[in-house]
């Protein structure tokens, strides 16, 4: 949910008010002037007649419209509070569900609130509007939920994945898909493309749907960048965690084959605004 600057709205409506006040008040201030001055004082019709009344009119034009505009000011005030404040719920929910997700396959929270900040950065970098790069941020915890339906022995087992094991891994992206599906909700709507695609890679070999290129939606390009990136930083029972130079060389080579080219590249030529958020939520 964007919530739109106050500045240009708030000068419009202070506008839109002097003119439509002016319009009404000047014409019977005019009238009134000549009423009084020539009809009732028989003064001659000058353009004095008509002066005071005029100006009266406009400087009450500008007082009615700034006491307008600061009732107006007061009213977005309170209805900006209440949708950040619904904003805020809104993600912290999404946060605290992703989390005790996550925490069920041993992964720490402070995964999700990394790759949350990964995708905004990434996401703002590649020029989406920022009402997306909100609802795109707030989505991305989201990804693995579908790992809730990944029964433990295979969600849970410290070595290799079998062929077969790692086929019933890969059904998380559907399933996370279903449980957020068929909403009208923007979040859930793109919370749902994030579970679905994150594992798609731009050469066509990723799953569930093998899709290439542009035919994978953005979020999940940007998604599949900033989980990859966490991941290679994070010790794993089978790994040791990869350091920052060895991730930029591998972003380097994948550019193209697993990663979109030009949302690595972006990435790469931000790469240590993205190592600061890894250090910032350690
Ligand atoms: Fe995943
Ligand atoms: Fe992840």
């Amino acid at each position: 949910m964007h919530i739109p600057s106050p500045s240009s709205t708030e000068f419009q409506f202070g506008v839109r008010s002097f003119f439509l006040n002016w319009l009404i008040i000047t014409p019977f201030m005019a009238l009134f002037g000549w009423f009084n001055m020539v009809v009732r004082l028989g003064l001659p019709v000058s353009h004095e007649v008509f002066l005071g009344p005029l100006v009266l009119g406009f400087l009450v034009s500008i007082l009615i419209a700034v006491l307008n505009t600061k009732g107006f000011i007061k009213k977005n005030e309170i209805e900006r509070a209440k949708i950040q404040e619904l904003n805020e719920t809104q993600v912290e929910v999404i946060l605290t569900l992703s989390v005790v997700a996550e925490a069920r396959c041993g992964e720490m929270s402070a995964h999700v609130k990394r790759v949350a900040e990964y995708t905004g950065l990434l996401a703002q970098l590649a020029g989406l509007p920022d009402e997306e790069v909100f609802l795109l941020k707030s989505a991305a915890p989201l990804h693995d939920i579908g790992k809730i339906g990944i029964p433990d022995n295979v969600l849970l087992k410290p070595g290799k994945l079998t062929p077969e094991e790692f086929s019933i891994m890969q059904e998380h992206a559907e399933i996370g898909y279903r449980l957020l599906a068929n909403s009208t909700k923007p979040i859930r709507e793109i919370a749902a493309l994030v579970t679905r695609n994150h594992h798609e890679k731009w050469d066509g070999s990723g799953y569930p749907q093998r899709l290439r290129g542009e035919a994978i939606p953005i979020c999940g390009r940007i998604v599949a960048i900033a989980d990859v990136f966490d991941a290679l930083g994070t010790e794993r029972a089978y790994r040791k965690a990869w350091p920052m130079t060895r991730i930029r060389d591998y972003f380097q080579e994948q550019s193209g084959k697993h990663f979109d080219p030009h949302l690595a590249q972006l990435f790469l030529d931000n790469f240590e605004r993205f190592a600061a958020i890894r250090k910032q939520y350690e």
